[in-house]
């Protein structure tokens, strides 16, 4: 039961595995799998608005999933571009801010042109940001993030000997504004981060379930958030102190 004191976190990243294992248990397609999956973030995007969610990551594809068979990665994006243009209208006037995260390089101009109109469409909401890592992975992004920086000192002529703060690095991670990551969820049993917001996650409580993906519901997210509820979050500091 999530009671009205309790302490929410203001980001939940959430590794959505399992999508395959579903399809394959019930004698389907993986990219019936997919499909499955793409319902499970409708229905969590409706319990994080009900219960006043500040901001979801989702990791839809990741910069190493290009390794996966065309016809898959194929679904993937397809998927993506339905989910945008059947939900788009629908989650905007309920106040929901889409974001992306994630590398431009290799995305096709369909997709990219999808994303930034659902960006563009919905900037001004705030009730929840749904943030979707498409081509995202923490070590291309970090790669990128000092690439930029290291640019930008040179054309402001800093000079290199200044160190570099954490708050002039975040300025140029993908996820920029978005607060830290508290809770990062896991579902399929797997107990990895995959080289997802490593940065963003430095202190985030991290919950695993076996729950597969398309099975996640409001169930087990309230199950996670009470878990989190229950934790004491030190930062490296006492817990008194
Ligand atoms: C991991 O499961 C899942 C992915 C790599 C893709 C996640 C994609 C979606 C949830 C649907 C995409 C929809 C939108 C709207 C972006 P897996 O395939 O690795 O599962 P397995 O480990 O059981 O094989």
């Amino acid at each position: 039961m999530i009671s009205s004191k309790q302490k929410l976190p203001r980001h939940i990243a959430v590794i959505m595995d399992g999508n395959g294992r579903w399809a394959t248990s019930k004698g389907l397609s993986r990219s019936e799998g997919h499909r499955a999956g793409a319902d499970s973030i409708d229905r969590l995007m409706e319990i994080s608005l009900e219960l006043g969610l500040e901001a979801i990551s989702l990791y839809a594809f990741s910069t190493e999933n290009w390794k996966r068979p065309v016809t898959e990665i194929r679904s993937i994006f397809n998927l993506l571009v339905e989910f945008i243009d059947s939900r788009l209208e629908g989650i905007s006037k309920k106040g929901v801010r889409i974001l992306h995260s994630g590398s431009r390089k290799r995305l096709s101009s369909k997709v990219l042109s999808k994303i930034d109109s659902a960006i563009e469409i919905t900037q001004k909401n705030r009730k929840l940001t749904v943030n979707f890592c498409v081509n995202y992975g923490s070590q291309e992004e970090l790669l990128n993030a000092f690439s930029k920086l290291s640019e930008e000192r040179r054309k402001k002529k800093i000079p290199i000997q200044k160190p570099i703060s954490t708050k002039e690095l975040e300025k140029y991670l993908y996820t920029y504004p978005l607060p830290p990551v508290d809770l990062l969820i896991r579902t399929a049993g797997e107990r990895r981060l995959s080289n997802f917001l490593l940065w963003q996650s430095a202190y985030a409580e991290l919950f695993f379930t076996d729950t597969l993906w398309p099975d996640f519901g409001e169930k087990d997210l309230k199950e996670a958030l009470d878990w989190y509820g229950r934790r004491t979050r030190k930062f490296g500091g006492l817990e008194n102190g």
